[in-house]
């Protein structure tokens, strides 16, 4: 099946309702792997699927027109949720060139047998005329592979932007003025805080091209098409790029035998006050997606753990390692945790803390076995701290 989206382009990729686990993304509202057909004088198709979908893509290219008669692909990214059913769609489309900029060709040249394809090589500001509209391209690398370009239709202000501005959400309704704004922009924040966070500066020069365009509707590669609020996810974008914060605490921990718990539950008590959000996060109870999205504009993290055979319990590393490949920038963070006979976890939270681009708050807060009144104490005065912190970044940001 196709949406139409303006007069003579379609949206004819695949809504995957099913998908729970995108590379370890936590996709609980589905997926989609948006392709575009434009048709002119000329026929081009803007992308195509994961390898397992090319069929259903097809089939939809098919009831607008013989797919044999599609002059260009244009493929805007190499990652295979896009360009893995590459390979079926060129032995289906065998006329038809494939645009993409040089990286991009050497990249499918490792992931597909490509002797047999007619390549045309683009850099930005290249124009393929199709008739009455044209398509320009630009290069935007690392947002969020080297490769990664966008595509634009100025004749319709039409911006196909791939990765960017997209959102893991599988619904039959196509466009943002059909859904719930906030439940969009919602899975938009998630799919940039698990993707393209660590590529702030990148989005930011992107923004910065995008913004010389005149737009009037924004098509992404995943999700629903902007086509109201497309200065919504714009302004979005600015303020995640910048990882803004929010006067935002975040309580990240796990426990063994509860006393971990009952430190956090302190840290919790002392850090609600007014103005402030504070979320306690069980990391075994807590997705790694939902823990990236709330560190995005979290301002403030305490971070605590049981010592397990000397170091951080599992989840709680997992959880270190995610964050740290992604490195949301410009927190404030403190240690904590509990031990046994012998010390670990909260000495090996505080050495990450020391790798990251933060302000460590202060030193651990640790106890033996179980907290005592005072540790306790201890830890709502940390609450406190962790939430003049939070409002004090979330200040300045704003300002
Ligand atoms: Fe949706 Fe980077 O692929």
């Amino acid at each position: 099946m196709y949406t139409p989206i303006l007069d003579g382009i379609d949206s004819v990729g695949y809504v995957d309702f099913h998908v729970r686990d995108f590379h370890s993304y936590d996709t609980e509202r589905g997926a989609t792997y948006n392709a575009y057909l434009v048709r002119d004088d000329k026929t081009a198709l803007i992308d195509t699927v994961k390898a397992p979908f090319a069929e259903h893509l097809l089939r939809n290219v098919a009831e607008r027109i013989d797919p044999a008669k599609v002059d260009y692909i244009v493929c805007n990214h190499a990652e295979p949720d896009h360009a893995g059913g590459l390979a079926r769609v060129m032995q289906a489309m065998p006329q038809a060139k494939l645009v993409c900029n040089r990286r991009c060709r050497d990249t499918l040249g490792v992931y597909h047998d490509v002797a047999a394809w007619q390549f045309e090589v683009v850099r930005t500001g290249d124009r393929i005329r199709l008739g009455r509209r044209t398509l320009e391209f630009v290069e935007t690398p690392m947002v969020h592979w080297p490769e990664s370009m966008v595509t634009y239709v100025p004749e319709q202000k039409l911006l196909f932007s791939m990765d960017a501005f997209g959102q893991h959400y599988a619904t039959t309704q196509r466009f943002d003025d059909q859904l719930a704004l906030a439940t969009i922009v919602e899975e938009a924040k998630k799919y940039y805080a698990n993707i393209v966070m660590p590529f702030g500066k990148q989005v930011q020069a992107v923004l910065e091209k995008v913004g010389r365009l005149p737009i009037g509707m924004i098509a992404p590669a995943h999700g629903v098409i902007w086509r109201t609020h497309w200065q919504t996810i714009l302004d979005a974008y600015a303020a995640w790029a910048a990882c803004r914060p929010s006067p935002k605490v975040l309580v990240l921990y796990d426990t063994m035998w509860e006393s971990t718990a009952q430190l956090a539950e302190a840290i919790v008590e002392g850090a609600a006050q007014d103005g402030v959000a504070v979320l306690p996060m069980h990391v075994r109870r807590t997705s790694l997606t939902r823990i990236a999205t709330e560190a995005l504009d979290g301002a403030a993290l305490a971070l605590g753990s049981a010592t397990l055979n000397r170091g951080m319990m599992p989840a709680a590393a997992a959880a270190l390692n995610y964050l740290e490949g992604l490195r949301p920038a410009g927190k404030a963070a403190m240690a904590f945790g509990s031990y046994g006979w012998g010390k670990g976890a909260p000495e090996a939270i505080d050495r990450w803390i020391d790798g990251m681009p933060w302000e460590k708050l202060r030193e651990p807060i640790r106890c033996q076995y179980r907290p005592t009144p005072e540790i306790l104490d201890e830890c709502r005065a940390a609450g406190r701290l962790l939430a003049d912190k939070a409002q004090e970044l979330a200040r300045q940001h704003a300002g």
